[in-house]
Parts: structure tokens; C-alpha cells; sequence
């Protein structure tokens, strides 16, 4: 694939098969998204990854966390988002929703639906993205940058991936289970594995808004 395929190709995944990635593509994709610029080149990502019964042992904590305890997130999610992203995102969530069969007030289909974010989508790798808690937003752009980069050099390799914020809502369990520092905090998670094209929810296609509401040129 060229650039322009590698990003038209690249979306959220929501369902994968069981197969595991071979640990040297594994290895080639993460030192391909070690490429990512970042200020100064302090490299502030810390990543976490986790297969197997790792996996399965993370699925087991945020399963019984996510139904049982109120979330405690390093960094809240500003909610509700103010116009125009709040529409944005109700209609992201409607065509998720219709792809599944999930009627619109159908609140326990919805929950079930949230649920499969902390059951990794089924995924048979997760990782999870810090950043020491002395940074703020100037850092955690770098971070974003990481993450796209290694969301691209999966989809570049065949693979597939769902960058997931619902993963920051229990980061005691990441510092946790990978016996981290108090200083690591947790920005996102990303599921990721082959794609498993019968899962509905991956008939999922989201736009995007022209780029005249986002650029402004003066010429
Ligand atoms: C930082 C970030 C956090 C996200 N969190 C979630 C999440 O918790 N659960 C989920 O299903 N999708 C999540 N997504 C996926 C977005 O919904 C998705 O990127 C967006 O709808 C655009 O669709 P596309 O990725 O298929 O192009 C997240 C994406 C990003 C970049």
C-alpha cells in the first residue's frame, strides 16, 4: 500500500479474529511508530502491551470494574462536548449503533455495546499509552502522534486497530498489573489484531466533515 492507502484504509475496528500477530511484525510495527516526531525528541510515550493470559487477566479487571466501580480516568473527558462535536459524535454513535442492530433507546443493548470496549473487542492484543504525569496537553500531542503512527504502520501491515479512550477510565489497573510508577499516567488503549470482516459493527463507516470546516486559508 502507498501513503493514501495506508490512511483511506486505516479505521476502528470493533471485532478481531483469535490469530496472533507474529512477535517480529509486532516488533517492526512498534519500532516504526518509535519513529513518531515529538518536542525536543523527549520520546514521552511509555507502552504497554499485553497477549495472551496477560490479556486475558486485564479483560477479567476492567470487566469487573467497569461493572462495579464508577471510572477514576487521569484525564477526565470533558462531557457534554459543545457544538458542533457533540452532533458529530451522536452520529458517530448512530452509525455504530445501526450496523449493530441497536435500536435507539435501547439502553441495555447500548451498555452491552460500551461493555465490548473493556472486553477489547475480542482482540487478542491490547496496549496501553502513557505519559509521565508531570506533562500536560503540549505533551500529550506527541503522544497523539505515536498513536497515529503506530495505528498507520498496523494498517500498513494487514493489521487492524480501535484507538479506545474508554480504556483511561481504570488506569490504576494498567499501573497495576504491569507494576508501574505512581508518575505513569494513561492516556488511551488500542485493541488490535486481524480483523474479523463478519462482525457488524465493522461495516461501520464514519465521514468526515469537508476541510473547509476546519482550515481556513488566507491567501
Ligand atoms: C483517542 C481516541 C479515543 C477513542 N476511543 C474510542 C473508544 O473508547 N471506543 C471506541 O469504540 N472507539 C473509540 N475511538 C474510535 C473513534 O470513534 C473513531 O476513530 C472515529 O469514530 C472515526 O472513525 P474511524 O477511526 O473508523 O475513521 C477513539 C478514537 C480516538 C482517536
Amino acid at each position: 500500500m502507498n501513503f493514501q492507502q495506508v490512511v483511506e484504509s486505516r479505521r476502528s475496528v470493533r471485532g478481531f479474529l483469535p490469530k496472533t500477530i507474529p512477535h517480529d511484525t509486532l516488533t517492526r510495527v512498534l519500532k516504526l511508530a518509535n519513529l513518531a516526531p515529538s518536542n525536543c525528541n523527549i520520546q514521552p510515550w511509555h507502552v504497554f502491551v499485553a497477549s495472551g493470559e496477560s490479556l486475558a487477566a486485564l479483560k477479567a479487571a476492567y470487566i469487573e470494574a467497569a461493572t462495579s466501580t464508577p471510572p477514576k480516568p487521569d484525564y477526565p473527558s470533558p462531557r457534554p462536548f459543545p457544538e458542533p462535536y457533540r452532533q458529530r459524535q451522536i452520529d458517530c454513535a448512530i452509525a455504530l449503533y445501526n450496523e449493530m442492530g441497536i435500536a435507539r433507546g435501547d439502553k441495555l443493548a447500548r451498555d452491552a455495546a460500551t461493555l465490548r470496549n473493556f472486553e477489547f473487542f475480542d482482540a487478542p492484543h491490547v496496549l496501553f499509552i502513557g505519559m509521565n504525569a508531570k506533562f500536560g496537553a503540549s505533551v500529550a500531542l506527541d503522544v497523539g502522534m505515536y498513536a497515529q503512527t503506530l495505528m498507520l504502520a498496523l494498517t500498513a501491515e494487514g493489521l487492524a486497530s480501535c484507538a479506545q479512550g474508554a480504556l483511561r477510565q481504570y488506569p490504576q489497573i494498567v499501573r497495576d498489573f504491569f507494576e508501574l510508577d505512581d508518575d505513569i499516567n494513561i492516556l488511551m488503549g488500542l485493541s488490535f489484531g486481524y480483523e474479523d470482516t463478519s462482525v457488524a459493527a465493522n461495516h461501520t463507516r464514519v465521514g468526515r466533515e469537508d476541510i473547509t470546516s476546519s482550515v481556513i486559508f488566507r491567501e
